[in-house]
């Protein structure tokens, strides 16, 4: 606790004084990201807040992340024992459970090669170069068959609402083998409510420090509560069909590749982390919720920019019609030929950090930072938002600039800028889908920019207010969308 001694040669750290009960709750207020921005100029890169009762580091500037995520690993490798994160995944989630470190680094290895064994797998047919790039191909041209069906019908669309689906049905190929139809009542209504999800696991949520919270009558707690029992009681259900028609000389998705590997640990007497069946297939449940929620919410976000900013958007289409032409659809290897398209994926990471805060960390044991003293089991805030928006690093931060990021000729992609942007976190805890995640990004706004002109509706400018959450979505709205013809 932070009444303990500090060890000699160490500092107490800096930070606004609490009130009883609620702590800081009031300075932090509903816009986290900005108020830590704020607080990290006045007492620095490391400090402490008070939630409740608890005690929490926030840090800020990229060399005292990296000092702490990449240098100091281990001891910053832990997450916190947090209410809201006992119930995702009945407290079993890779990303949020306190699972010690041996248990936990075994689960995102085996995460991690079944991704990347299930997204590189040869396509069906030559034209494919591999089983994600045939996933986004065909929910690329669904979705843009979907957006004119319901622009015809409608003469207006929301966003999220169909690009969730097609996101969707890419991992859900990967992980069940199967996809689902735009409009399919059960994906639907569980795909829908990943807001509610991120603004409850969203850091500093009052609810997951303040003990007395948690006995009101909390709509928020009990609606997330419903959320993780029909995610899981979704993708159980999968798992047990799969159980039922397992084959192990046919090897169909994720969760085989996860049922498999029960069976082999089991004939493994060698095999020295002890992990339950369960703890090994609930990670495809990490592995679907990741993997849609994020890349939804990424690509609204770009839509929503392409909107705001129409000679943006002229460029982009310009660049694809020369370099791809309009006769194929954009393939992966198309993506080094394309800088501005990933000239404007940095800046959207950037500009709208749409994850301001990694998922919380905590200490794995007493430890210190730039000489303040951290005890063991401490809850650690990394503040994303601050490092994209810092004026040390940033020329003009909130201004939206593609350009940032390419060379003074506009030929390439100047990588070393690129590097500045952190979204995927950084260290152990790293984002394991992150070379997934930015090919899908690029390759389904490669698809939807070639064939689609996207445009506000009359009169109406897009609000790019964000909503606060573990991942900030905008708020949900109508844009128009027409097709392109050769000529434009
Ligand atoms: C963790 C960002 C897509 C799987 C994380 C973290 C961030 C992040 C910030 C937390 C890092 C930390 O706590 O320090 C993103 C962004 C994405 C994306 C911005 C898309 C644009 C994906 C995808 C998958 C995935 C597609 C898998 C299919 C995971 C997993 C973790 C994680 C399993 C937990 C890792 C751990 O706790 O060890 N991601 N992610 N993510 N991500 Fe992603």
């Amino acid at each position: 606790c932070f009444n303990d001694k500090i060890p000699e040669g160490l500092r107490r750290l800096p930070g606004p004084k609490p009130l009883p009960i609620i702590g800081n709750v009031l300075e932090v207020g509903s816009r986290p990201y900005l108020s830590l921005t704020a607080m990290s100029k006045r007492y620095g890169d490391v400090f402490q807040i008070q939630i409740g009762m608890r005690p929490v580091v926030v840090l800020s500037g990229s060399d005292t992340i990296r000092q702490a995520l990449i240098k100091q690993g281990d001891d910053f490798a832990g997450r916190p024992d947090l209410p809201s994160f006992r119930l995702i995944n009945d407290g079993k989630s890779l990303a949020f459970s306190t699972d010690q470190a041996g248990v936990w680094r075994a689960r995102r290895k085996l995460a991690y090669s079944a991704l990347r064994s299930f997204s590189t797998l040869k396509g069906t047919t030559a034209e494919y170069s591999c089983m994600l790039e045939e996933h986004i191909c065909k929910e690329g041209e669904h979705l843009i068959k979907q957006l004119n069906t319901v622009m015809q019908a409608d003469g207006r669309f929301d966003p999220f609402r169909h690009i969730v689906v097609s996101v969707a049905n890419v991992i859900c190929g990967m992980c069940f083998g199967r996809r689902y139809d735009h409009d399919d009542e059960e994906l639907l209504s569980l795909v829908n409510l990943s807001d509610e999800f991120g603004r409850v696991v969203g850091s500093g949520n009052p609810g997951d420090f303040i003990p007395a919270l948690r006995f009101l009558p909390s709509t928020a707690m009990t609606s997330f509560r419903q959320i993780n029992a029909r995610f899981n009681a979704f993708i159980q259900k999968i798992v047990t069909e799969h159980y039922t028609t397992y084959d192990k000389d046919n090897i169909r998705d994720i969760t085989d590749s996860l049922i498999d590997h029960c069976e082999d640990r089991k004939l493994d007497e060698n095999s020295n982390v002890q992990m339950s069946d369960e703890k090994i297939v609930g990670i495809v449940n990490d592995l679907f919720g990741a993997g849609f929620d994020t890349i939804s919410t990424a690509l609204s976000w770009s839509v929503m920019y392409l909107v705001a900013y129409p000679e943006i958007q002229e460029r982009l289409y310009q660049e694809l019609k020369n370099t791809v032409g309009l006769e194929r659809t954009p393939l992966l290897a198309d993506r080094p030929n394309l800088p501005f398209l990933e000239a404007f994926i940095l800046e959207i990471f950037r500009h709208s950090s749409f994850l301001p805060f990694t998922i919380p960390h905590c200490t794995t044991k007493n430890t210190s930072l730039k000489g303040y003293y951290i005890p063991k089991d401490t809850c650690v805030f990394i503040n994303q938002w601050q490092i994209n928006h810092d004026p040390e690093l940033w020329k003009d931060p909130s201004s939206f600039v593609p350009d940032r990021f390419l060379s003074s000729d506009g030929g390439e992609v100047n990588r070393q800028e690129g590097e500045k942007v952190m979204v995927f976190g950084m260290g152990k805890r790293r984002c394991i889908g992150e070379v997934i995640a930015r090919n899908e990004v690029y390759l389904f706004l490669a698809i939807i920019v070639q064939k689609l002109h996207f445009h506000a509706m009359p009169g109406q400018k897009p609000d790019m207010t964000p909503e606060y959450g573990l991942t900030m979505k905008h708020k949900r709205c109508h844009l128009r969308a027409t097709m392109r013809t050769s000529e434009e």
